[in-house]
């Protein structure tokens, strides 16, 4: 016979959405800058984008055409990790020094056209991951998010979340996460801002 039971739901999964207040007075220049860009960067590299979704090559902020648009979207995503970080540690200094010493360690630009997807990855060697969505057309793909403690019974907890994207929303989430993208249902272009933090 038991004579102490305990029940703990340890360690729930930190997930941020933040929309930029600034998103209409860039959106359509960066948008036209990724097109471009794209025209004349076909070839792209191949990880987990799969049946003609493009990615581009890394660190696109060292493109100096970019720069305007780094600018907004670095100062949008600094205040979006602050955020994130805020109450990680219930020491309120661990969690500013945690915050302070992230770098953002690479940026890449993905375009998904009709019937193009991304396969379940994750982002090895850094801490957090985002994803910033450009263009997002009506059924374009959502974004699946995997339980990353693979072991638990899945029966009673969710195993999978799906979160479907909008224009000027930035996401932020644990790069050990596995993660995924639906199929692109619709003619138009799905394209995203995707990036990495660590120390
Ligand atoms: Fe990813």
């Amino acid at each position: 016979m038991t004579c102490y039971t305990q029940v703990d739901d340890f360690f729930p999964l930190r997930f941020l959405t933040a929309q930029d207040s600034e998103w209409d007075t860039y959106q359509p220049q960066l948008l036209e800058w990724i097109q471009n860009y794209k025209k004349e960067n076909e070839e792209g590299r191949q990880i987990s984008n799969r049946n003609g979704a493009w990615q581009s090559e890394d660190k696109i902020y060292d493109i100096e055409s970019f720069d305007p648009f780094m600018q907004k979207i670095w100062s949008f995503t600094q205040s979006a990790l602050l955020d994130y970080t805020n109450g990680l540690h219930p020491d309120e200094k661990a969690s500013e020094v945690f915050y302070k010493g992230l770098r953002l360690h690479n940026m890449w630009i993905n375009v998904n056209p009709k019937g193009s997807y991304n396969t379940q990855h994750i982002h090895g060697g850094c801490l957090l991951s985002g994803i910033l969505w450009v263009q997002v057309p009506e059924n374009s793909g959502d974004l699946t998010v995997a339980n990353p403690q693979e072991f638990q019974m899945c029966y009673y907890s969710e195993c999978h979340k799906t979160f479907t994207p909008q224009e000027g929303v930035l996401a932020i989430f644990p790069s050990h996460v596995p993660h995924g993208v639906e199929v692109n249902n619709n003619d138009k272009e799905r394209i995203s801002i995707a990036m990495n933090f660590g120390f």
